[in-house]
Protein backbone atom coordinates (compact mmCIF):
# COMPACT_ATOMS: atom_id res chain seq x y z
CA UNK A 1 0.00 0.00 0.00
CA UNK A 2 1.37 3.64 -0.95
CA UNK A 3 0.78 6.66 0.44
CA UNK A 4 -1.96 8.83 -1.00
CA UNK A 5 -0.85 12.76 -0.96
CA UNK A 6 -3.22 15.03 -0.18
CA UNK A 7 -3.85 18.77 0.27
CA UNK A 8 -5.38 20.53 3.36
CA UNK A 9 -8.75 22.18 2.56
CA UNK A 10 -9.45 22.72 6.14
CA UNK A 11 -8.11 22.68 9.92
CA UNK A 12 -10.56 24.51 12.25
CA UNK A 13 -10.76 24.34 16.02
CA UNK A 14 -13.98 22.99 16.57
CA UNK A 15 -13.63 22.86 20.58
CA UNK A 16 -10.68 24.13 23.11
CA UNK A 17 -7.88 21.65 21.90
CA UNK A 18 -10.03 20.02 19.24
CA UNK A 19 -9.55 20.39 15.43
CA UNK A 20 -11.84 19.10 12.21
CA UNK A 21 -9.17 18.55 9.58
CA UNK A 22 -10.22 18.30 5.69
CA UNK A 23 -8.08 17.50 3.19
CA UNK A 24 -8.65 16.66 -0.80
CA UNK A 25 -6.50 13.24 -1.54
CA UNK A 26 -5.02 13.19 -5.27
CA UNK A 27 -6.53 9.84 -5.36
CA UNK A 28 -9.19 7.29 -4.37
CA UNK A 29 -8.60 5.58 -1.21
CA UNK A 30 -11.01 3.07 -2.17
CA UNK A 31 -13.84 1.35 -0.25
CA UNK A 32 -13.55 2.81 4.00
CA UNK A 33 -15.49 1.16 6.40
CA UNK A 34 -16.66 2.39 9.88
CA UNK A 35 -13.50 2.08 12.14
CA UNK A 36 -10.92 2.17 9.98
CA UNK A 37 -7.99 4.00 9.96
CA UNK A 38 -5.32 5.76 8.24
CA UNK A 39 -1.86 6.64 9.34
CA UNK A 40 -0.69 10.43 8.48
CA UNK A 41 1.90 12.43 8.56
CA UNK A 42 3.16 16.35 7.64
CA UNK A 43 6.27 15.10 5.02
CA UNK A 44 8.10 18.71 5.99
CA UNK A 45 7.12 18.63 9.83
CA UNK A 46 9.56 17.66 12.18
CA UNK A 47 7.34 14.71 13.81
CA UNK A 48 9.16 10.93 12.03
CA UNK A 49 6.89 8.72 12.60
CA UNK A 50 2.96 9.26 11.33
CA UNK A 51 0.21 8.93 13.72
CA UNK A 52 -3.20 7.04 13.39
CA UNK A 53 -6.00 8.68 13.27
CA UNK A 54 -9.59 7.38 12.28
CA UNK A 55 -11.44 8.02 9.09
CA UNK A 56 -14.21 10.12 10.40
CA UNK A 57 -15.77 10.84 6.99
CA UNK A 58 -14.54 9.99 3.04
CA UNK A 59 -16.63 11.41 0.66
CA UNK A 60 -16.25 12.65 -3.53
CA UNK A 61 -11.98 11.98 -2.71
CA UNK A 62 -12.39 14.46 0.72
CA UNK A 63 -11.32 12.85 3.87
CA UNK A 64 -12.10 14.10 7.23
CA UNK A 65 -10.56 14.11 10.36
CA UNK A 66 -11.17 14.20 13.83
CA UNK A 67 -8.39 15.48 16.51
CA UNK A 68 -7.50 16.22 20.07
CA UNK A 69 -4.15 18.09 20.08
CA UNK A 70 -2.15 15.82 22.70
CA UNK A 71 1.57 15.86 21.67
CA UNK A 72 4.12 17.30 19.17
CA UNK A 73 2.70 15.52 15.90
CA UNK A 74 -1.14 16.75 16.62
CA UNK A 75 0.28 20.06 17.76
CA UNK A 76 2.35 20.31 14.66
CA UNK A 77 -0.94 19.32 12.79
CA UNK A 78 -3.41 21.93 14.46
CA UNK A 79 -0.55 24.51 13.04
CA UNK A 80 -0.82 23.13 9.70
CA UNK A 81 -2.73 25.49 7.43
CA UNK A 82 -5.12 25.23 3.98
CA UNK A 83 -3.01 24.18 0.96
CA UNK A 84 -0.22 21.92 3.20
CA UNK A 85 0.78 18.67 1.91
CA UNK A 86 0.00 15.81 3.81
CA UNK A 87 0.57 11.92 3.51
CA UNK A 88 -2.08 9.30 4.14
CA UNK A 89 -1.75 5.46 4.39
CA UNK A 90 -5.22 3.69 4.06
CA UNK A 91 -7.80 2.65 4.74
CA UNK A 92 -6.21 0.69 7.60
CA UNK A 93 -7.21 -2.24 10.07
CA UNK A 94 -10.57 -4.25 10.23
CA UNK A 95 -13.66 -2.70 11.16
CA UNK A 96 -17.47 -2.87 13.10
CA UNK A 97 -19.38 -5.16 11.73
CA UNK A 98 -22.85 -4.87 12.36
CA UNK A 99 -25.82 -7.46 12.62
CA UNK A 100 -29.47 -5.62 11.70
CA UNK A 101 -30.74 -8.28 14.21
CA UNK A 102 -29.42 -6.67 17.07
CA UNK A 103 -30.08 -3.20 18.72
CA UNK A 104 -27.26 -0.97 18.04
CA UNK A 105 -26.03 0.95 21.37
CA UNK A 106 -22.94 3.52 20.69
CA UNK A 107 -20.92 4.29 23.76
CA UNK A 108 -18.20 7.29 23.31
CA UNK A 109 -15.94 9.04 25.46
CA UNK A 110 -14.45 12.36 24.15
CA UNK A 111 -12.06 11.92 21.18
CA UNK A 112 -13.53 8.63 21.02
CA UNK A 113 -16.17 9.94 18.96
CA UNK A 114 -14.42 10.40 16.02
CA UNK A 115 -13.68 6.98 15.91
CA UNK A 116 -17.34 5.64 15.89
CA UNK A 117 -18.80 8.83 14.13
CA UNK A 118 -19.05 7.01 10.39
CA UNK A 119 -20.67 3.71 12.39
CA UNK A 120 -23.29 6.08 13.83
CA UNK A 121 -23.53 7.75 9.93
CA UNK A 122 -23.93 4.31 8.52
CA UNK A 123 -26.62 3.07 11.34
CA UNK A 124 -28.92 6.11 10.69
CA UNK A 125 -30.47 7.16 13.56
CA UNK A 126 -31.28 3.44 14.73
CA UNK A 127 -28.64 3.53 17.23
CA UNK A 128 -28.82 4.89 20.97
CA UNK A 129 -26.01 6.93 21.22
CA UNK A 130 -24.50 7.71 24.86
CA UNK A 131 -21.35 10.37 24.72
CA UNK A 132 -19.27 11.13 27.52
CA UNK A 133 -16.94 14.33 28.04
CA UNK A 134 -15.10 16.48 30.64
CA UNK A 135 -17.47 19.42 30.35
CA UNK A 136 -19.64 21.71 28.02
CA UNK A 137 -16.83 22.90 26.14
CA UNK A 138 -16.65 19.30 24.39
CA UNK A 139 -19.77 19.30 22.89
CA UNK A 140 -19.31 20.20 19.58
CA UNK A 141 -17.65 17.36 18.89
CA UNK A 142 -21.11 15.86 18.51
CA UNK A 143 -21.63 18.20 15.37
CA UNK A 144 -22.54 15.77 13.34
CA UNK A 145 -24.53 13.74 15.51
CA UNK A 146 -26.68 15.50 17.12
CA UNK A 147 -29.07 14.77 14.57
CA UNK A 148 -29.58 11.22 16.31
CA UNK A 149 -30.35 12.83 19.92
CA UNK A 150 -27.59 11.12 21.77
CA UNK A 151 -27.30 11.41 25.51
CA UNK A 152 -24.67 13.61 27.30
CA UNK A 153 -23.25 12.96 30.12
CA UNK A 154 -20.46 15.47 31.55
CA UNK A 155 -18.29 15.17 34.17
CA UNK A 156 -18.16 18.57 35.68
CA UNK A 157 -21.95 18.54 35.08
CA UNK A 158 -22.15 21.90 32.94
CA UNK A 159 -24.88 19.66 30.82
CA UNK A 160 -26.86 16.64 30.37
CA UNK A 161 -26.30 13.82 33.28
CA UNK A 162 -23.43 14.56 35.67
CA UNK A 163 -21.20 11.84 35.58
CA UNK A 164 -19.59 9.51 33.36
CA UNK A 165 -20.87 8.23 30.57
CA UNK A 166 -20.91 4.53 31.91
CA UNK A 167 -23.09 5.52 34.73
CA UNK A 168 -25.23 7.57 32.14
CA UNK A 169 -25.55 4.12 30.50
CA UNK A 170 -26.65 1.85 33.41
CA UNK A 171 -29.39 4.02 34.16
CA UNK A 172 -30.52 2.56 30.97
CA UNK A 173 -29.75 -0.72 31.07
CA UNK A 174 -32.92 -2.15 32.56
CA UNK A 175 -34.66 -0.96 30.15
CA UNK A 176 -32.68 -3.09 27.34
CA UNK A 177 -33.20 -6.15 29.46
CA UNK A 178 -34.39 -9.27 26.98
CA UNK A 179 -33.65 -7.40 24.20
CA UNK A 180 -30.86 -8.25 21.55
CA UNK A 181 -28.21 -5.59 22.06
CA UNK A 182 -24.79 -4.50 20.72
CA UNK A 183 -22.80 -2.02 21.92
CA UNK A 184 -20.30 -0.44 19.99
CA UNK A 185 -17.36 2.02 21.50
CA UNK A 186 -14.40 3.90 21.74
CA UNK A 187 -12.67 6.33 24.61
CA UNK A 188 -10.23 5.73 26.91
CA UNK A 189 -9.08 2.18 28.53
CA UNK A 190 -10.75 2.94 31.80
CA UNK A 191 -14.10 3.79 30.18
CA UNK A 192 -13.84 0.82 28.28
CA UNK A 193 -12.59 -1.23 31.28
CA UNK A 194 -15.68 0.24 32.88
CA UNK A 195 -18.12 -0.71 30.24
CA UNK A 196 -16.85 -4.58 30.50
CA UNK A 197 -17.33 -4.59 34.20
CA UNK A 198 -20.98 -3.31 33.99
CA UNK A 199 -21.99 -5.82 31.03
CA UNK A 200 -20.52 -9.16 32.39
CA UNK A 201 -23.46 -9.99 33.89
CA UNK A 202 -25.48 -9.34 31.32
CA UNK A 203 -23.08 -11.15 28.55
CA UNK A 204 -23.92 -8.17 25.86
CA UNK A 205 -22.11 -8.48 22.46
CA UNK A 206 -19.88 -5.84 22.58
CA UNK A 207 -17.19 -4.39 19.26
CA UNK A 208 -14.25 -1.72 20.84
CA UNK A 209 -12.39 0.22 18.68
CA UNK A 210 -8.81 0.38 20.68
CA UNK A 211 -6.85 3.58 20.19
CA UNK A 212 -3.61 2.10 20.95
CA UNK A 213 -0.13 3.87 20.33
CA UNK A 214 1.39 2.93 16.72
CA UNK A 215 4.56 3.10 15.28
CA UNK A 216 4.37 1.23 11.51
CA UNK A 217 0.12 0.64 11.63
CA UNK A 218 1.13 -1.96 9.25
CA UNK A 219 1.72 -5.13 11.18
CA UNK A 220 5.50 -5.13 11.02
CA UNK A 221 6.67 -3.53 14.04
CA UNK A 222 4.73 -5.23 16.55
CA UNK A 223 4.52 -2.18 18.74
CA UNK A 224 0.79 -2.02 19.11
CA UNK A 225 -0.13 -5.63 21.26
CA UNK A 226 -3.00 -6.12 23.16
CA UNK A 227 -3.29 -9.05 25.29
CA UNK A 228 -6.16 -11.30 24.42
CA UNK A 229 -8.00 -13.92 25.85
CA UNK A 230 -7.25 -16.61 23.43
CA UNK A 231 -4.09 -19.02 24.92
CA UNK A 232 -3.39 -19.99 21.16
CA UNK A 233 -2.91 -16.33 20.32
CA UNK A 234 -2.35 -14.50 23.27
CA UNK A 235 -1.23 -11.28 21.90
CA UNK A 236 -2.59 -9.23 18.85
CA UNK A 237 -1.69 -6.26 16.74
CA UNK A 238 -4.10 -3.52 17.12
CA UNK A 239 -3.04 -2.17 13.58
CA UNK A 240 -3.84 -5.67 11.96
CA UNK A 241 -6.36 -7.43 14.09
CA UNK A 242 -7.76 -4.84 14.99
CA UNK A 243 -8.45 -1.49 15.28
CA UNK A 244 -12.05 -2.97 15.96
CA UNK A 245 -12.33 -6.06 18.43
CA UNK A 246 -14.64 -8.13 20.19
CA UNK A 247 -14.42 -7.13 23.75
CA UNK A 248 -14.60 -10.50 25.04
CA UNK A 249 -11.55 -11.52 23.17
CA UNK A 250 -9.62 -8.99 24.49
CA UNK A 251 -7.93 -8.84 28.47
CA UNK A 252 -8.57 -5.18 29.68
C1 LIG B 1 -6.70 3.27 15.39
C2 LIG B 1 -6.50 4.62 16.05
C3 LIG B 1 -7.36 5.66 15.74
C4 LIG B 1 -7.19 6.91 16.33
N1 LIG B 1 -8.05 7.90 15.98
C5 LIG B 1 -7.89 9.12 16.50
C6 LIG B 1 -8.76 10.17 16.11
O1 LIG B 1 -9.64 10.00 15.25
N2 LIG B 1 -8.56 11.39 16.67
C7 LIG B 1 -7.57 11.60 17.61
O2 LIG B 1 -7.45 12.72 18.10
N3 LIG B 1 -6.74 10.63 18.00
C8 LIG B 1 -6.87 9.40 17.46
N4 LIG B 1 -6.01 8.41 17.83
C9 LIG B 1 -4.95 8.72 18.80
C10 LIG B 1 -3.83 9.48 18.07
O3 LIG B 1 -3.18 8.59 17.19
C11 LIG B 1 -2.84 10.02 19.08
O4 LIG B 1 -3.47 10.98 19.88
C12 LIG B 1 -1.67 10.68 18.35
O5 LIG B 1 -0.90 9.70 17.70
C13 LIG B 1 -0.80 11.45 19.32
O6 LIG B 1 0.29 11.97 18.60
P1 LIG B 1 1.15 13.15 19.20
O7 LIG B 1 2.43 13.18 18.45
O8 LIG B 1 0.36 14.39 19.25
O9 LIG B 1 1.38 12.69 20.69
P2 LIG B 1 2.73 12.09 21.29
O10 LIG B 1 3.72 13.20 21.42
O11 LIG B 1 3.10 10.86 20.54
O12 LIG B 1 2.18 11.70 22.72
C14 LIG B 1 1.69 12.72 23.62
C15 LIG B 1 1.00 12.07 24.80
O13 LIG B 1 -0.15 11.34 24.36
C16 LIG B 1 -0.04 9.99 24.72
N5 LIG B 1 -0.59 9.19 23.61
C17 LIG B 1 -0.15 9.18 22.34
N6 LIG B 1 -0.88 8.32 21.60
C18 LIG B 1 -1.81 7.81 22.42
C19 LIG B 1 -2.85 6.86 22.28
N7 LIG B 1 -3.10 6.28 21.11
N8 LIG B 1 -3.60 6.58 23.36
C20 LIG B 1 -3.36 7.15 24.53
N9 LIG B 1 -2.38 8.06 24.75
C21 LIG B 1 -1.62 8.37 23.71
C22 LIG B 1 1.41 9.74 24.94
O14 LIG B 1 1.65 8.67 25.84
C23 LIG B 1 1.87 11.06 25.52
O15 LIG B 1 1.58 11.12 26.90
C24 LIG B 1 -6.14 7.13 17.26
C25 LIG B 1 -5.27 6.09 17.56
C26 LIG B 1 -5.45 4.86 16.96
C27 LIG B 1 -4.51 3.75 17.26
S1 LIG C 1 2.02 -0.46 14.86
FE1 LIG C 1 3.54 -1.76 14.05
S2 LIG C 1 2.61 -3.73 14.26
FE2 LIG C 1 1.04 -2.37 14.86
Amino acid sequence: MDDIEGKILSNSSIAPGYHLLRIRLSRSMGTVRPGQFIMMKIPDGGVFLRRPFSIYDYQQGILTVMYKIVGKGTEQLSKASKGTSVLTLGPLGRWFTVDRRNIPVVIAGGIGFAGIYSLIKKLQGKASIFFGCSSKEEIPLLRDAVRFDPLIATLDGSYGFKGNVVQLFKNHLKGLKGKNVEIFTCGPVNMVKSIKGLIVPHKIPCQVLLEERMACGMGLCFGCVMKTTDAEEPYKRVCKEGPVFNLWEISL
